[in-house]
């Protein structure tokens, strides 16, 4: 029954104006996928830029509108009207080693993005819900030591690994504040790790580093896996994550839009822990890759050990569950891979000479 509610959540959004920034990326497109698949009595408009996306992602339908380029552009904000019910907030400079190489540009399209959308829907009367997508990282307590599940109200970390992590909590801050100072109805959703269909590597433009094209840790030990490479294991794969596959991402974004309470903050996680090392060889197994590992150091940034998020809020206040287990979101995950190989490869070839010397 409860598997069959969450389905149907998207049919909720019938007749709705939606705006998705960053749309055309890994999230926001299996969003709006999830939700024609539910309604097509709908119309959705993306803002994004491709910084780390390609076109092809974005849905061809008539109830899509597609804005190509900056959110945090005075044009494109201007040619936005009161006319939105829901806005998922998903725009972000991806991801953490790209900040630390261009502090700036994160700031460009992490922190002023949030604050000048913001600026932007403040006074907007339509809106029930403005989504902002959060990330578990900028909460997590940094230990190698038996983690706990962290909680929605564990207390915000000084110490951030990245850029990219400053720019999450600080856009947290601002749905806070602009629900508080201006009724912005905001709800923030802390995102664990996710993976699953369309993630593609290499996806968008050159961002300063190698993570342009090895964007998260799914994807690249699933490609090295099928080309039979040895998945490369930073301080012997001891960290941890909770892994969420994309589509509980996604009811957990529209259970959001739908239950959240204005101004509150739900985790959309899994809550279960997965080492580095659990994953690679879960994946080998998957995929049938004898080559093993490739042990190195550990990244010097990363002080994020182990950590998994609460599930208790969410399924509580938002009736929220992960309902795909790790294995069953790799297989999938693995197939996609296999099927969608030349895309991958001609996003990864794109970048090949910058890559090679960073
Ligand atoms: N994937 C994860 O594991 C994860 C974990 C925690 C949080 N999140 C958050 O989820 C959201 C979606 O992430 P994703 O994994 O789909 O990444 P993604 O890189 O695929 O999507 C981000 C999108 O934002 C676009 N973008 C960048 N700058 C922009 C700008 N100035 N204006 C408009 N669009 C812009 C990019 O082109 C891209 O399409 C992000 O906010 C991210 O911080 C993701």
């Amino acid at each position: 029954m409860k598997n069959k509610k969450q389905n149907n959540l998207a049919v909720n959004f019938s007749g709705s104006k939606i705006l998705i920034t960053g749309g055309a990326g890994f999230i926001g497109s299996n969003l709006i996928k999830m939700l024609l698949a539910a309604t097509e009595n709908i119309s959705i408009t993306i803002v994004d830029n491709l910084l780390s996306a390609e076109k092809i992602n974005v849905p061809q339908n008539k109830s899509v509108n597609f804005i190509e380029g900056s959110i945090a552009d005075d044009k494109i904000l201007r040619q936005l009207d009161d006319r939105y019910d829901y806005v998922f907030h998903l725009a972000t400079f991806h991801g953490n080693q790209n900040s630390i190489f261009d502090p700036l540009a994160d700031h460009d399209n992490n922190t002023l993005t949030t604050l000048k959308l913001y600026e932007r829907l403040k006074n907007f009367k339509k809106l029930k819900k403005v989504v902002y997508a959060s990330a578990g990282c900028s909460v997590a307590k940094k230990t190698y030591g038996p983690a706990s599940a962290t909680h929605e109200d564990a207390p915000v970390e000084i110490n951030q690994d990245s850029p990219y992590s400053i720019s999450k909590i600080i856009g947290e801050f601002y749905s806070t504040y602009y629900f508080k100072q201006h009724s912005l109805p905001t709800v923030r959703a802390r995102f664990q790790n996710v993976y699953g269909l369309g993630e593609i590597l290499g996806a968008g433009k050159w961002r300063g580093t190698a993570a342009t094209v090895w964007r998260n840790v799914i994807p690249t030990f699933i490609y090295k896996a099928l080309k039979g490479e040895p998945l490369p294991l930073q301080n012997h794969g001891r960290a941890s994550r909770d892994f969420i596959y994309v589509n509980d991402i996604c009811r957990g974004l529209l259970a959001c839009a739908l239950k959240g309470k204005h101004g509150d903050v739900y985790n959309l996680a899994s809550g279960h822990e997965t080492t580095i090392r659990q994953l690679a060889i879960l994946i080998n197994q998957i995929t049938g890759n004898t080559a093993g590992f490739e042990l190195l150091p550990k990244r010097s940034w990363d002080h994020s050990g182990r950590r998994f998020g609460s599930t208790t809020k969410a399924k509580q206040e938002l009736d929220f569950v992960a309902q795909i287990r790790l294995p069953a979101g790799l297989k999938l995950t693995v197939d996609w891979t296999k099927n969608s190989l030349k895309l991958i490869e001609s996003n990864i070839n794109k970048h090949q000479k910058k890559i090679g010397n960073k």
